[in-house]
């Protein structure tokens, strides 16, 4: 069976969205993964189709109801792949857990609206909790496209091998090295001379010198990993 995500929504039309389109569009098309997604409208219990009620406690916004939320994840039970839930509360998307749940059978996204969902059925269903960043979006659907984007171009199939993951930032600790086109001088700007060069070995340093360097600068919380993993295998160099 193909890699399937399965996403529960009260904006079902926001997807596929971005992703029906580019390389995880056509993937979509040629069958390497299925995209399911649920109403969770579809699960109310009253002839009104709520969803949400106000907090106990007070406050503003309104909190989405557990036995409603329940309901629509009892439908996705028999679904292959890990239950998240997206919140800023989760553990932060990395490129490490985009590799992970690329490796398995798919995923159980519950985007959330409001100011969250009821913490009881979070509890009961065992759901684990994904941050795409620290900042706040209005719903969880632009976050469950933002993880849905970063598994799918892993897939096997999906990326040309003109594009191989294994050379791109974070797969290796490290930013990206710049990248240059034709024209080789524009307004004045020449390519790096290494790049025009035609020695592989000169094109390959300049680029790790490059990709390090913008790492040391842009990153220093990469640049400690990065170099504690060198210490333990690769040469270490300040
Ligand atoms: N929902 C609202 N903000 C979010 C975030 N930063 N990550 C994941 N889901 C969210």
């Amino acid at each position: 069976a193909p890699w399937t995500a399965s996403v529960l929504t009260i904006f079902p039309e926001a997807f596929p969205g971005i992703l029906g389109l580019s390389l995880a569009g056509r993937a979509l098309e040629r069958g390497i993964w299925r995209l399911e997604v649920s109403d969770i409208r579809d699960f109310a219990l009253d002839r009104h189709r709520s969803v949400d009620d106000s907090p106990f406690g007070g406050g503003a916004g309104m909190v989405m109801r557990p036995d409603v939320v329940d309901a629509a994840l009892a439908g996705v039970a028999e679904r292959p792949g890990p239950l998240v839930y997206l919140s800023p509360r989760g553990r932060l998307l990395d490129q490490e857990l985009v590799r992970e749940l690329a490796a398995g059978p798919g995923v159980r996204l519950l985007c959330g609206r409001y100011e969250g969902v009821d913490e009881r059925v979070l509890e009961a269903r065992g759901v684990a909790e994904v941050s795409v960043g620290d900042y706040v979006l209005s719903g969880g659907e632009v976050a469950a496209q933002v993880l849905l984007d970063a598994v799918v171009r892993l897939l096997p199939g999906v990326m040309g091998n003109a594009e191989s993951p294994a050379e791109e930032s974070f797969e290796r600790g490290l930013l990206e090295y710049p990248q240059y086109t034709r024209p080789a001088l524009w307004q004045g700007r020449a390519v790096p001379e290494a790049l025009v060069s035609g020695h592989h070995a000169r094109v390959r340093q300049w680029r790790r010198e490059r990709a390090e360097e913008l790492t040391r600068q842009r990153r220093p919380d990469l640049w400690s990993r990065y170099q504690q993993a060198a210490g333990s295998g690769r040469e270490s160099k300040d």
